[in-house]
């Protein structure tokens, strides 16, 4: 078997390693976004049933990867790719990645991990100044927005029912409640399960027309709770919505739950970044009120998966949930110091070094750098909307508060049909040109049940993205449309009568 060890293999297999990054970062619109190819043809071509069992070269397989894997795969790097809450990512960024494979500390311990144990405190420290946290806030990196929120509430329920719940388990007599909004990300959901609470536990607020939560719905929940004797105990604020990109009322909620010692936690995966920005940062107000944040620097940072973060005003929050005793084999006594084993703030044993790439990217770019791409990100989204505003035949229902813009089609004759009644078939219409654009691979973008109807949904924080390009896929989506209802007779009349 080969080892890797000698120089000059390393540096052959490494340029091949170069030449596929080089191709990959010096051409983002050289192929499509998508080269779409059927789900039977790519297990076809892909699924192997037994393990590859003979000796390779490693160039060979490389090769392999470059020529077949990735001209298959989708390209997330494309100024069209508009379907995910993240679009590849900062050059920079992917290197720190890479360099944290090739350093590959666990973050739990510190005396396996010195330097890293500093920098990942030290990053997330940067990350809580940043988004306006108190003086003394800092937290931890984990895999992905959706494991931060789950820590988050898990902190707000050992610290609500109090901390012996680690040996009495959770007190359900007390009929604990977990609030959020029907537009809250579905991480929640799955958290309330985990945390043994389940969906009867679950409080979903209802929501106005731009995603955000209603807080007049609160209150009355809140009363009815009261009276049902149910005890809620924390609630999401989501800066940011999955699907519209709007931003619940922190202050509002946090004035209305905060004197109820209702736990605030504010999930800014998404919308994190547009607390740096002019327009942004006005929905941040009352964030002194947040005791836990969730932000993925790999939504709108433009940082690889995953790089996310969970900061708390008092971080020995994390201690008191998840230090363990028995692990002495572990962790070691140390001198007294606020740098301490990451290990004791997190349930991770192995933890991935994921602040090296954020570290790298900000000593490259230096912090100005993040405000500027959160302006342009913004400011791209706000023109677009602008643009179909202009159109007489594209609509949205609300206006962009973060780099999302959820949009349909309705021509003229249309508007006076009841959405409910057009809805059928303008979702139909909607997810057909969807699938043929994602399948001629141009762009790919998503589609979004919003106000009781599918939308087309165009996240737009790739720094590649123009307008114009939007305003070419438009015009496809436009031309597209119109020939969908030429091949296909509409249902109802346009003076809204049911044919
Ligand atoms: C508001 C919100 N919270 C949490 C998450 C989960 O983040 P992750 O994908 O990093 O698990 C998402 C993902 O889209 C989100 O939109």
């Amino acid at each position: 078997m080969q080892a890797y060890h000698q120089p000059d293999e390393i540096r052959t297999v490494t340029n091949r390693l170069l030449d596929m990054l080089i191709d990959y970062y010096s051409s983002p619109k050289s192929s499509k976004a998508v080269n779409y190819r059927s789900k039977e043809e790519l297990v076809k071509a892909f699924y192997q049933s037994e393990p590859p069992n003979e000796e390779r070269p490693l160039d060979d397989v490389l090769k392999e990867f470059k020529e077949s894997i990735l001209p298959a795969s989708v390209k997330t790097w494309h100024p069209l790719f508009m379907n995910q809450m993240f679009a590849g990512a900062s050059f920079p960024s992917i290197i720190g990645d890479l360099m944290a494979s090739m350093m590959n500390p666990t973050l739990a311990t510190w005396e396996a991990s010195p330097v890293a144990t500093i920098i990942e405190k030290n990053v997330s420290q940067w990350m809580a100044q940043m988004m306006g946290l108190p003086k003394g806030s800092w937290g931890i990196f984990l895999p992905g927005g959706s494991l931060s929120n789950l820590i988050a509430l898990t902190i707000a329920r050992n610290q609500f029912f109090g901390m012996d719940i680690r040996r009495t388990g959770i007190p359900m007599e007390k009929k604990p409640v977990l609030i959020c909004s029907e537009a809250s990300h579905y991480s929640i959901a799955n958290a309330a399960n985990i945390l043994g609470l389940g969906s009867d536990h679950l409080l979903k607020i209802k929501t106005r027309v731009n995603g955000s939560m209603d807080t007049n719905d609160l209150e009355e929940q809140l009363q009815q709770c009261d009276r049902n004797h149910q005890t809620p105990f924390a609630i999401i604020a989501t800066m940011g919505l999955t699907v519209s990109g709007c931003f619940d009322p922190l202050d509002e909620m946090a004035g209305i739950c905060k004197p109820r010692g209702i736990h605030i936690h504010v999930d800014a995966a998404f919308g994190g970044g547009m607390a740096l920005t002019q327009k942004g940062k006005r929905h941040f107000t009352g964030i002194e009120h947040a005791d836990t944040l969730t932000w993925d620097a790999h939504k709108t940072l433009h940082m690889p998966l995953t790089s996310s973060v969970l900061l708390l005003p008092n971080p020995q929050l994390l201690k008191s949930v998840f230090s363990q005793k028995e692990a002495t084999y572990l962790f070691h006594p140390q001198p007294e110091h606020e740098i301490e084993d990451l290990g004791k703030y997190t349930p991770l044993c192995g933890k991935r070094f994921d602040a090296l790439k954020l570290w790298l990217l900000w000593h490259t770019y230096g912090t100005e750098n993040f405000r500027e791409q959160a302006e342009n990100r913004f400011k791209l989204t706000e023109d677009f909307g602008a643009y179909l505003k202009s159109t007489e035949d594209f609509h949205m229902d609300y206006q962009s508060e973060s780099p999302i813009s959820c949009f349909h089609w309705a021509p003229k004759e249309w508007q006076k049909v009841d959405r409910k009644l057009r809805a059928p078939y303008s979702n139909k219409l909607h997810r057909t040109i969807r699938e043929e654009i994602k399948q001629d691979g141009n762009a790919f973008f998503n589609i979004a049940l919003l106000n009781s109807m599918d939308q087309f949904r165009f996240i737009l924080i790739n720094p590649l993205t123009t307008l114009d390009q939007l305003k070419d896929l438009v015009s496809e989506i436009r031309a597209r449309a119109l020939a969908y209802c030429n091949k296909h007779p509409q249902p109802f009349q346009s003076s809204g009568e049911q044919r």
